[in-house]
């Protein structure tokens, strides 16, 4: 069967294996049914070069003569000889396709190595591809790396990646594609602030909502490299892989090492063609969290204690605090670090999950009934990889804290340098690992808790156990103990954590229900982070919280309306002492409680639409519904972002993409709207323009051709429209 053609939702993969190795022919639009003989595309031999076609295989491989990164490096031991098979030929012994997955195997007999690749094409387009190493052979096989690679056409010439630190995660980069190697490598022993959730590639000036894109995600929590490499011969391959350490994987005879899955999208509408693909496959997955199995139920109203108590952790303002959060209509009420045996502040107790007998001489339960018998969810922090040398199970195991050493501390061993005061517990150790299953498997079993908030907090790049690299191992260690936990307790739904956005990929995702995107709740800095996180990751998976009036993290202070518009278009939460809010801001709290249960079936489940606007003060997103809606609903919900002063005196008019072409809707600015507190602070004009007052009615082709004339909105000021579909 050659060549191998899978096609879903506007994209075609074409492999062929017509030179023996797998080589991925087409990767982007839809290539229709039928297919021309492939023999067209028989490319011409340059001078000096070798005196063959070079194919740019599934695994690049030099034994074909490819130039650019390999798809396999490692060499086998043998006889304590190092170095062998370090070139292996791997041709293709089988490939089949089910439905829209292709599985192909290769091999090098001589090598003693096959590779089993897995690509399936999902039905919103997205890929995803892994590949399985298996050493065949009768000695030891050292794996250095194993790269998950696709090919770009020739006019994607412009790379857009992210990158981003502590409380500014997610943050685009751009530049144009040469020849040579763009790599984004993580070595922080955890997925990192800077990593890059997306690489994507397209055609000039890419936006939006235009031009191609190929972009590729890797589902990994560890150390990671991810590229674009762009050799000589004018082909571009987009990829990743992990980052493994030196003999970090030493496959024995009939090992194998299965490598982190790719996820990559094509679109010829730009990046919101990519999330589509995205958010598709997010919300089709049996276990999301708006499925059935996953829960099932509409995201609720969070209140985190963090920014609203940190550690001051005391029964009756808590229950204060829950019955103020109960009052205003939250729905969930997490109850954050500084509960648990010995943390009065950041530098103990990490590691002794017991609930602090001084602080809750009767444990969490009178905290728990106070919050569900006010009709709310109980969720708890925990941070289960992490130690602190002051607590009692670092005192009675020094050996179970990751070092490099293979000696503990009390036994001479060398120590990481702390982070956060802490370090990191050692899950490759099964008792280590048992320990801490058993005691966040008590605290579920003995409270009434619906949610974990799970962080992780440090950095580690001196990662080992027993003296070896072991970032691979604790890895798939810490997705086991994620996996193990939900397994006991199905209905626990756990957030992603770590120091805010460091841990968010498809690997973490795969076993949590939503993440935590940002610790900085500044609404302007959010509206950033939020619109890029939300690249890849569904709102409904993306916790965004209304933060106290100056932003603990940046000390900006913005009017509530801003908080809450930018918090809506998310997992929407408070993360704020709600105890002492006015009552006008009690009130607005409320509507936007309100608006928020109102429209969160709409928020989680609609097409994202990011307008690509001229002027680069304002942003304007929203959330269209997926689905034809019935009249008098609500067909969209759109912000209007100013996020500085403009060149221009007024905005003009701006136009609404994403709408149904022939559909008539009638569009009305529903917050701030005349009458509401922040209504004079908002917007900077004599009047308004003509539709803000009653609304307006046009088509969705009006809206995105024509547009809106848009008040002038201050800095840091937001708007929010809806679209009733007529
Ligand atoms: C870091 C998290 O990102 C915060 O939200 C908070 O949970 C603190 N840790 C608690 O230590």
């Amino acid at each position: 069967m050659d060549p191998l053609h899978l096609r879903s939702a506007g994209t075609s993969l074409v492999i062929s294996t017509s030179h023996g190795e797998a080589e991925i022919i087409h990767w982007g639009a839809d290539l229709g049914s039928t297919l021309p003989d492939l023999a067209i595309l028989g490319e011409p031999v340059p001078h000096s070069a070798i005196d063959a076609t070079v194919p740019a295989g599934l695994l690049p491989q030099a034994s074909s003569s490819w130039r650019g990164r390999p798809g396999l490096r490692g060499h086998r031991i043998a006889d304590g000889v190092s170095g062998l098979d370090f070139s292996p030929r791997l041709r293709t012994v089988a490939a089949r396709v089910e439905g829209t997955t292709a599985v192909i195997t290769q091999a090098d007999a001589e090598a003693g190595l096959s590779v089993e690749s897995t690509l399936s094409l999902h039905d919103g387009g997205l890929l995803e591809l892994r590949h399985t190493l298996t050493n065949d052979g009768t000695t030891p096989y050292q794996l250095d790396e194993l790269a998950t690679i696709l090919p770009v056409a020739p006019d994607a010439v412009e790379l857009l990646d992210l990158t981003g630190r502590w409380c500014r995660e997610n943050h685009p980069q751009r530049r144009a594609i040469q020849q040579g190697t763009w790599v984004r490598t993580g070595r922080h022993g955890r997925t990192g602030h800077d990593s890059s959730l997306l690489l994507a590639a397209g055609t000039p000036g890419f936006g939006n909502r235009h031009g191609k894109v190929w972009a590729t995600h890797l589902a990994w929590s560890g150390n990671h490299e991810q590229f674009t490499d762009t050799i000589g011969d004018g082909r571009t391959m987009i990829g990743g892989s992990e980052l493994l350490g030196p003999a970090e994987v030493v496959l024995e005879p009939q090992g194998s090492y299965t490598t982190p899955a790719l996820f990559a999208a094509y679109s010829d509408r730009g990046l919101d063609g990519i999330s589509e693909a995205f958010y598709s496959w997010f919300r089709a997955r049996p276990h999301h969290v708006l499925t059935a199995a996953g829960g099932g139920k509409p995201r609720p109203v969070v209140l985190n204690t963090w920014e609203a108590v940190y550690f001051d952790h005391n029964l009756p303002t808590l229950i204060e605090l829950a019955d103020s959060a109960a009052e205003l209509g939250v729905e969930r009420f997490v109850l954050d670090d500084g509960w648990f045996r010995g943390r009065r502040d950041d530098h103990a107790g990490l590691g002794d999950w017991y609930v602090d007998e001084t602080l809750w001489p009767q444990g969490l339960t009178p905290l728990v009934d106070a919050v569900t018998s006010r009709g709310m969810e109980f969720g708890l922090w925990v941070e289960p990889e992490m130690v602190n040398l002051n607590s009692d199970i670092a005192r009675a195991h020094p050996e179970w804290i990751v070092g490099p050493a293979a000696l503990s501390h009390k036994d001479g061993g060398r120590l990481p340098l702390e982070w956060r005061n802490q370090h990191v517990i050692d899950l490759v150790n099964p008792d280590a690992w048992q320990y801490i299953f058993d005691r966040i498997d008590a605290l579920l079993r003995g409270n009434n808790i619906s949610y974990l908030k799970w962080d992780q907090n440090r950095d580690l790049l001196e990662h080992g156990h027993a003296g070896r690299p072991s970032v691979h191992e604790q890895t798939l260690a810490a997705y086991r103990l994620f996996d193990e936990l939900k397994k006991a307790h199905p209905g626990v739904e756990i957030e992603s954590c770590s120091s805010g956005g460091g841990r968010v990929d498809l690997g973490i995702l795969e076993r949590t229900d939503r993440i935590w995107a940002s610790d900085c709740n500044d609404a302007l800095e959010r509206q950033n982070i939020q619109r890029w996180t939300g690249l890849v990751v569904p709102p409904e998976l993306v916790g965004g919280h209304i933060g106290p009036t100056t932003s603990h993290t940046t000390a900006r202070t913005h009017d509530l309306s801003f908080r809450a518009i930018t918090a809506l278009f998310g997992h929407f939460g408070m993360e704020w002492d709600v105890r002492q809010a006015t009552g006008a801001e009690r009130e607005e709290l409320k509507r936007f409680i309100g608006l928020y249960k109102e429209h969160r079936d709409l928020i989680h489940s609609g097409r994202m639409v990011r307008a690509d606007l001229a002027d680069e003060s304002l942003m304007l997103h929203g959330t269209v519904a997926a689905s034809a809606p019935e009249a008098g609903t609500t067909a969209a919900l759109f912000a209007l972002v100013s996020t500085r002063t403009a060149f221009a005196e007024q905005p003009g008019r701006i136009a609404i993409p994403g709408l149904e072409q022939d559909r008539d809707y009638r569009v009305e600015a529903i917050f701030p709207a005349p009458g509401d507190a922040d209504y004079g602070q908002s917007f900077t004009q004599v009047q308004p323009p003509a539709w803000l007052a009653d609304g307006a009615v046009a088509n969705g082709r009006f809206f995105a051709e024509v547009g809106l004339p848009m008040p002038i909105l201050n800095p840091e000021h937001a708007l929010l429209l809806r679209f009733t579909a007529l």
